[in-house]
């Protein structure tokens, strides 16, 4: 089983559905909104597909008139079919909030979202690799460590690192180094076979801080493509991510199912695949 403690859009997780590489998953993320998405994609895919098509023609009169009602009810009743065309029409398609935890992405205002058909067809092969296989749960990372059984592999893409939790209110949540690296150690303890996409560069900045060799884990560096934000800036600059494999991996990575998480995650965990894909 292949799970994915920071689950978001889950790019990694469909990757090893689509090829067949594992034989379940499980998508945890804190924001319940998108894991009732994530529920709506893989189990009501036909009702939520009928409801994005109804919200997809309706935009065209005043499509930003539109999305900024369809934000205010979403911030009012959390509905996955409002929270699936937000994220299409969002800015970059992220989540962000303002500081009363409130949906507050603007619309990308140079385009109207992925078309109904494009949309149906994708989630639909999602939700026929992924419905019969997939657990779903909206639970704080560090309650998953007891959810621990042998024959899981983790992979984890944690959100932007702060010095302390929610500092900064434009994410669903940061989380905290120090609270972050007892987790790992922890993970370590209990035999947890996990990769985790942290670090890495663009261009001359950095992010993120390398973590400690105390923890054992030998570091990958992956060409992830050019980067979007660095483009539209004017600048071709490449972005190189840090993917850090467990020493609990090497124990078990003759058994075929890590060596397909962990291939799959070597070859594709990025943020940017998320993008191409
Ligand atoms: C960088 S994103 C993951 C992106 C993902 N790899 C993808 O393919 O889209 C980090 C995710 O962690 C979630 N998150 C933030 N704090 C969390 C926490 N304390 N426990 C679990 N999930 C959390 C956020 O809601 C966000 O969806």
């Amino acid at each position: 089983m292949l799970v994915e403690p920071f689950a978001g859009s889950a790019a990694v997780s469909i990757r090893a559905a689509l090829e067949g590489r594992v034989s379940s998953l499980w998508l945890n993320d804190a924001n319940q909104p998108l894991i009732d998405l994530w529920n709506a994609i893989l189990h009501d895919t036909d009702s939520l597909i009928e409801q994005y098509t109804v919200m997809w023609e309706s935009q065209k009169y005043d499509p930003k008139e539109y999305y900024r009602l369809v934000r205010a009810r979403f911030n009012k009743h959390l509905e996955p079919a409002d929270l699936l065309y937000l994220l299409s029409r969002a800015v970059k398609g992220a989540i962000r909030y303002n500081s009363m935890g409130e949906f507050n992405q603007s619309p990308d205002n140079r385009r109207l979202g992925a078309r109904p058909q494009e949309l149906a067809r994708r989630l639909k092969v999602i939700s026929i690799a992924m419905s019969r296989c997939t657990h779903t749960s909206s639970i704080d990372y560090c309650d998953l460590v007891y959810e621990y059984k042998s024959g899981q592999v983790w992979y984890m893409d944690p959100p932007y690192e702060g010095v302390s939790r929610r500092k900064d209110s434009r994410y669903f949540s940061t989380i905290c180094r120090s609270e972050f690296e007892a987790f790992l150690h922890d993970l370590n303890d209990q035999g947890v076979p996990f990769l985790l996409s942290y670090d890495g560069r663009t261009g001359e900045r950095t992010y993120g801080k390398p973590l400690p060799s105390e923890l054992g884990l030998e570091r990958v560096e992956i060409e992830a493509g050019r980067s979007t934000t660095s483009t539209l800036q004017g600048r071709n600059e490449q972005t190189i991510e840090a993917l850090y494999l467990s020493p609990n991996l090497e124990a078990i990575r003759s058994a075929s199912v890590c060596e397909a998480a962990d291939q799959t995650a070597l070859d594709f965990a990025s943020k940017d695949y998320a993008k191409a894909s």
